[in-house]
């Protein structure tokens, strides 16, 4: 694909990409402000965006998306990144700045995203001893294993009730 084409299909992919959020959050404000017509609607055309961003990812695959041991290593450095340096300086930004939501949110990421770079690190260096069956999502910061629901999540300390389980 010549460049500048494979450029505007990157921008169209993050622009479609966030609009499906973007279009999900309107909805439950719509659901808040008892218009449920509406909010169907955010829902549907969200869902329409959610087909725009997954059809322009697919045009740029071949340079997004590599072989498995590649794209294991790469979700590893990114996870390393993010929670040994953008998140720690958004903390600290967030706390200079007294916004308390924000940086619990960013110190629950930080310390997430680290889980999340260990498991790509033992699924890289082919160390899983026993078959994974399923993982269990923190729903409130992030946390992810494969032992058992834990009784308190070790990041957020949120109840087991808040995991969702992602089973093969
Ligand atoms: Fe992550
Ligand atoms: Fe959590």
């Amino acid at each position: 694909m010549k460049e500048k084409t494979r450029e505007n299909v990157y921008k169209a992919f993050i622009g479609e990409a966030k609009a499906y959020f973007r279009l999900l959050a309107y909805a439950e404000k719509a659901d808040e402000e008892k218009v449920p017509q509406v909010a169907l609607l955010f829902r549907a055309i969200a869902e329409a965006e959610r087909v725009h961003a997954t059809r322009q990812l697919n045009l740029v695959k071949d340079l997004l998306v590599k072989d498995t041991d590649t794209n294991l290593e790469k979700s590893f450095q990114r996870e390393k990144s993010v929670s040994e340096n953008e998140y720690p300086d958004f903390l600290k930004t967030a706390e200079e700045e007294g916004e308390t939501a924000a940086a619990l949110a960013f110190s629950h990421a930080r310390d997430a995203e680290g889980y999340h770079a260990k498991l790509y690190e033992r699924a890289m260096m082919n160390v899983i001893k026993d078959v994974v069956k399923a993982y269990h999502v923190c729903q409130v910061c992030g946390y992810v294993t494969d032992k058992k629901i834990p009784k308190a999540c070790p990041v957020c300390g949120a109840p087991p009730e808040k995991f969702k389980t992602v089973e093969a």
